[in-house]
């Protein structure tokens, strides 16, 4: 494989925190003990929020670089083989045993590198809990991760993806990405703005997919209140609370989240299994004309997007299962492990939907979950 091209953040405007290409990252681990451990076939069951039985070869929990590195250098020259990096196991269906060796960052510090005015700078080691990191930001009055609350998964993970929920979206908040390369074995830094970020999107989930590990990701905060009360049920659940505070924005954002996405630590779920559709105005249209009252949100370059949950909901399959696999019969947008679904279960139910939504509506809907 070749090294990775100059994709990489050459020159930037964008101001505050580290923003070009750098193979000089802090070295945070000086202060702490590094620690790297391996495990050899290993259960995944508890390490994917669907729930699936599955094994590994090989696990390797790494918490800082110097530790990642170690383990790369050994497996480069034993030539052990695939590799692939799991986070919190969030956005993942395992189909079968995964063979190779599976990366699991581990590391859990937090810090604050500048500031400058109103804004802060934050460090977050890819190994920490998505909430844990908003809750953190709340703790120390810092803007604009608030909407992103209770979303399951790992720092490392929220650019992959590109995050988002209630009108926010991890790319407004992420200045730099910090990663290795799995090829060369050196780190670097990559500026948000050439992340190529789009709707649960990313360079990660393109050019850069198996190439590299995100070991960090940096974050511009502010300190000013700025409340995004866009999405109408939030706006309408802060109110009820009082104020628009921190607080109060993410205790909304949990009530309106219970109500309608299932808790994985009590029913296997990956959240929304499907992504939205980004349709032809004429396709929207011809649909309205059918279904008047079809939600429906304006997207890039005149396109509409229409909510995956609707369709599949208007299809009939809200709450319906085959055998252990099901559809949530709250949030048609997230298949359910009723309890003992193989990967291949689930994966038999989502065809079948795609294929139920294609015919009943001519529009084809893609999985947002990696099917490994
Ligand atoms: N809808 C239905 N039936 C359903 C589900 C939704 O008719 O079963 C309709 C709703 O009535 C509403 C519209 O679809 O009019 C949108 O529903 P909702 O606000 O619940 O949002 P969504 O588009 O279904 C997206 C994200 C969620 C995120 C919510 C809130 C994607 C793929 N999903 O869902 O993200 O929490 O918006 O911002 O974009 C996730 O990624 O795992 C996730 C849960």
């Amino acid at each position: 494989m070749a090294c990775l091209p100059s994709m990489f953040c050459t020159t930037c405007s964008t101001p505050t925190i580290p923003t070009h290409y750098s193979d000089k990252i802090p070295n945070f681990a000086t202060f702490y003990d590094a620690m790297v451990q391996e495990l050899l076939n290993i259960s995944l069951k508890g390490r994917n929020s669907f729930g699936v039985n599955a094994t590994a070869d090989r696990i390797v929990e790494f918490d800082d670089d110097a530790s990642l590195l170690e383990y790369l250098t050994v497996h480069k020259a034993e030539n052990r083989g695939r590799l692939a990096v799991l986070g919190g196991g969030n956005n993942i269906l395992f189909t079968g045993d995964f063979h190779g060796t599976l990366l699991h960052p581990t590391g859990g510090k937090i810090a604050v590198t500048a500031e400058n005015g109103d804004l802060v700078s934050v460090r977050a080691d890819a190994g920490v809990d998505w909430d844990t990191f908003v809750g953190w930001c709340e703790s120390n009055g810092l803007w604009g991760a608030e909407n992103l609350t209770a979303i399951p998964g790992t720092v490392g993970a929220a650019p992959v993806q590109n995050i988002g929920a209630y009108g926010a979206e991890a790319k407004d908040i992420i200045d730099s990405v910090e990663l290795l390369d799995l090829e060369t074995l050196k780190p670097a830094t990559i500026a948000g703005c050439h992340c190529g970020f789009g709707y649960r999107d990313s360079i990660f989930k393109g050019a850069l997919k198996g190439r590299i590990v995100i070991t960090a990701v940096h974050f511009r905060l502010s300190r000013t209140p700025q409340p995004r009360l866009g999405y109408a049920a939030l706006e309408d659940k802060v109110a009820e609370l009082g104020e628009p505070t921190l607080t109060n924005i993410r205790t909304a954002v949990r009530t309106i989240r219970d109500g309608k996405l299932p808790d994985p630590a009590v029913t296997g779920n990956a959240g929304s299994f499907f992504k939205n559709p980004v349709v032809e105005n004429a396709t929207a249209e011809r649909i309205a004309a059918e279904y008047p009252g079809m939600p429906s949100f304006p997207a890039a370059e005149g396109k509409i997007k229409i909510p995956a949950g609707w369709l599949i909901e208007k299809a009939g399959w809200k709450g319906h299962s085959r055998g252990k696999a099901g559809v949530y019969e709250r949030q048609a947008l997230v298949l359910v492990n009723l309890g003992g679904a193989t990967g291949a279960d689930i994966t038999s139910l989502a065809e079948e939907v795609i294929a139920d939504v294609e015919r009943k509506f001519g529009i084809r809907i893609d999985a947002e979950v990696n099917i490994w």
